[in-house]
């Protein structure tokens, strides 16, 4: 089973990346298998390499964190040519795969032909898996990120297949269409009828927060393959008990804490924020969190 760490705007950036694939790596523990970066927005440049390395740091050792993870790229936008030009620099700088997002829901990115919207135009995400793929040497895979559709899942097996047939090596399932958002539940088995017609891996990801129903998800979709995003984050020892791990207590995760509020940065009063973003979903997953969450949440600098 390859275990993902999804790519989250704001959520999962380099430091998070850096804790959970660590804390995912304890006392020998396998980890996720990669993660994917916060989506890279491509309109019509090419970005400079710091724009890359902005994102994705872990460029500077190796595209892998701290705990030996490696690190994927994921590029957002409709041009298929500018898409490839970046797509093409980030693997000089050493990219260990290219990922597109053909899913985020951002009304702005949306606006500007970007990510879901892109659902209702399967020869158009054909055409960018391909062109991508074409730009990138061919031990570089390509994969695709997708939801199951803009407004219905009547275009799932389409979108799926247009991907698959422009050479991307593998294929992630966001189990809910763009007008779904982020509600409950996940529609795991829609995800079924495209991890039996395709012949690359299909992931499945969407509301898997325990190990139950990481099994589910597992069953219904059909699939072998998780990412898991923000159950990740609210349940730091959730990839590590999928791989049949003990659970971490609270107090195990305390220096995790520290190791975050201590962690250099230009902008300290952000990465409060960062923190206190991350303690309030922790406590989805443990009672103290939302025991200790006044607390947490009236800290200043
Ligand atoms: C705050 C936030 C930011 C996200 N940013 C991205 C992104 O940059 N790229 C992407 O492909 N998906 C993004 N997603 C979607 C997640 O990768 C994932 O598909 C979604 O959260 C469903 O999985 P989950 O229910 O396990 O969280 C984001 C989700 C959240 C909640």
């Amino acid at each position: 089973m390859k275990l993902v760490l999804a790519p989250m705007d704001g959520l999962t950036d380099p430091l998070m990346r850096d804790i959970l694939t660590q804390i995912g790596c304890l006392d020998g523990g396998q980890g996720y298998d990669w993660c994917v970066s916060e989506f890279i927005r491509v309109t019509s440049t090419l970005h400079g390499k710091q724009v890359v390395y902005r994102y994705c740091p872990e460029a500077l050792t190796d595209w892998k964190t701290k705990a030996g993870t490696p690190v994927h790229p994921q590029f957002l936008g409709s041009d298929p040519i500018c898409l490839a030009e970046n797509a093409a620099r980030a693997a000089e700088l050493g990219a260990p795969a290219i990922d597109l997002n053909f899913g985020c829901p951002a009304k702005t990115v949306n606006k500007h032909r970007g990510g879901a919207v892109l659902l209702d135009e399967p020869e158009l995400i054909h055409s960018i898996v391909s062109t991508v793929r074409r730009s990138v040497p061919a031990h570089i895979p390509v994969s695709a990120k997708i939801r199951l559709g803009y407004a219905d899942a009547s275009v799932a097996l389409d979108v799926a297949q247009a991907v698959e047939s422009a050479g991307a090596a593998w294929l992630t399932v966001h189990a809910r269409t763009k007008t779904q958002g982020y509600k409950p539940p996940a529609y795991w088995e829609l995800i079924k009828p495209l991890s039996e017609a395709l012949r690359i891996p299909v992931i499945a990801n969407g509301e898997v927060w325990t190990v139950e129903e990481a099994n589910f998800a597992l069953e219904r979709s059909g699939c072998t393959d998780l990412m898991l995003g923000r159950g990740a984050v609210t349940r730091p020892d959730l990839v590590r008990r999928l791989r049949g791990g003990s659970e971490m207590s609270f107090d195990e995760l305390r220096p995790w804490f520290e190791y975050f509020l201590s962690n250099e940065t230009e902008n300290p009063k952000g990465q409060l924020g960062r923190f206190k973003q991350w303690f309030g979903l922790l406590g989805r997953g443990y009672e103290e969190a939302l025991v200790e969450w006044g607390t947490v949440k009236s800290l200043t600098l």
